[in-house]
């Protein structure tokens, strides 16, 4: 007896997806593909601790798992991989991924420097493979609609900007010794650098003005710790921009955004939940998002569904594979996004270092449109 075929003929065979790191997030991207983005399949997971990847695979029906990447990498039944791993491990993963032909969807950061990333894209475009690195922010609602304002010149001429991250805390942070140098520039900002830019898409970040500091653990101010910063932003078009970064805000997870122009404001993202609200004998009160899988669940999802759109876009030859057809704004974050916001990241890192303002690498992006426009 002869198995019964799985896809009924003439039906789309789903993007079939390898993850690259299943903590945190990959497994929270691992829970999306498996069972809220249509038409794609978790078949493999890859990750040296093997054993929360085999119960991870387990519960999601993921068939194959194993501790080496390079397995995912060879597996001619894998269209696309999704790399969540620790960042210093994702240029070279990106590399190797284009190089056997994959898709790519990376976490940000998708390096942490810019010679790496600019190798790593050199792959991407060498191999023609579709690249996303995962500024989610651009897929929630709000900010979404915040852009097709600002799209259709709502607030005009952007002359201020700003964008916020706090994290959700409780006021210490416990594994504060285990986190990396910088990252509050290179994985938490680069958040708020992508939103920017994408705010203000016409112009090219030009300089940043860095402060930071360990305010919610100044215990570790002296091991180069970093909870706290804020960085000013000049952009080629004039504008100025503000972003600032927490990691422990006691009343939860906290973005928001905002362009200020010179025919009126738009903002993205509340610190409240929903819009409900409590009236009492003690005031009004509201809930707030606790995690960021709870504030952004959809705007993951929605990030993958289109990076599976697309991939099989590729794959099945169709054509296009950015925005949906029907919005006239940019939409999916790709490789010169990721080297934009990497680059701010960077220079912020040596503007603490000399207290000083920095000039911002963008010389590889898209220097056409620093030229365009008065650098002031
Ligand atoms: N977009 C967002 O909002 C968001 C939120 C959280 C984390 N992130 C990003 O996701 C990435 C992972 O963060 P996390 O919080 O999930 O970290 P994590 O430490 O929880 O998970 C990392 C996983 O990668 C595994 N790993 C280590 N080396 C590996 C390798 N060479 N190949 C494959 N797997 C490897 C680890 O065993 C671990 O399971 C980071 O780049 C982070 O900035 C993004």
């Amino acid at each position: 007896m002869a198995y019964l075929n799985r896809t009924p003929s003439g039906a789309t065979q789903p993007v079939t997806i390898g993850l690259i790191g299943s903590g945190w997030m990959g497994a929270f991207h691992a829970e999306s593909i498996a069972r809220r983005v249509p038409g794609a399949e978790l078949a493999a997971i890859a990750d040296p601790n093997v054993e929360s990847a085999t119960a991870l695979a387990s519960v999601l029906g993921a068939s194959k798992v194993t501790a080496d990447a390079a397995d995912i990498l060879a597996d001619p039944e894998i269209d696309a991989v999704i790399i969540a791993s620790p960042a210093r491990f994702h240029s070279t993963l990106i590399a190797q991924a284009a190089a056997a032909g994959k898709h790519v969807f990376c976490e940000k950061p998708a390096g942490l420097g810019l010679d790496e990333l600019d190798a790593a894209l050199a792959a991407v475009e060498a191999a023609g493979v579709h690249f996303q690195v995962g500024f989610n922010r651009r897929y929630a609602a709000d900010f979404q609609a915040a852009k097709k304002d600002l799209a259709a010149g709502t607030a005009g001429t952007p002359q201020l900007l700003r964008s916020l991250t706090r994290d959700p805390g409780t006021g210490s942070i416990p594994h504060a010794a285990r986190v990396p140098a910088w990252t509050v520039f290179l994985e938490t900002l680069i958040h708020d650098f992508d939103t920017l830019n994408w705010f203000n898409e016409r112009a090219e970040p030009v300089e940043v003005y860095a402060i930071a500091d360990a305010l919610v653990e100044p215990g570790l101010r002296g091991q180069g710790f970093l909870d706290t910063a804020v960085v000013t932003i000049r952009y080629s078009n004039g504008a100025i921009a503000v972003a600032e970064a927490s990691f422990s805000a006691l009343y939860g997870y906290d973005i928001r955004g905002e362009v200020f122009g010179s025919k009126g404001m738009v903002q993205a993202g509340r610190a409240t939940e929903t819009v409900a609200r409590r009236y009492t004998a003690d005031g009004m009160s509201a809930d707030t998002p606790r995690l960021n899988v709870e504030l952004f669940r959809q705007a993951y999802t929605d990030e993958l569904a289109d990076f599976a759109d697309a991939v099989r876009a590729r794959r099945d030859g169709s054509s296009d594979d950015a925005a949906p057809s029907s919005a006239a704004y940019s939409l999916t974050p790709g490789g010169a996004d990721a080297r934009r916001a990497l680059a701010m990241a960077l220079a912020c890192i040596e503007s603490v270092k000399a207290g000083t303002p920095v000039r911002v690498n963008t010389a590889a992006v898209n220097t056409a449109a620093v030229n365009e426009t008065a650098v002031l």
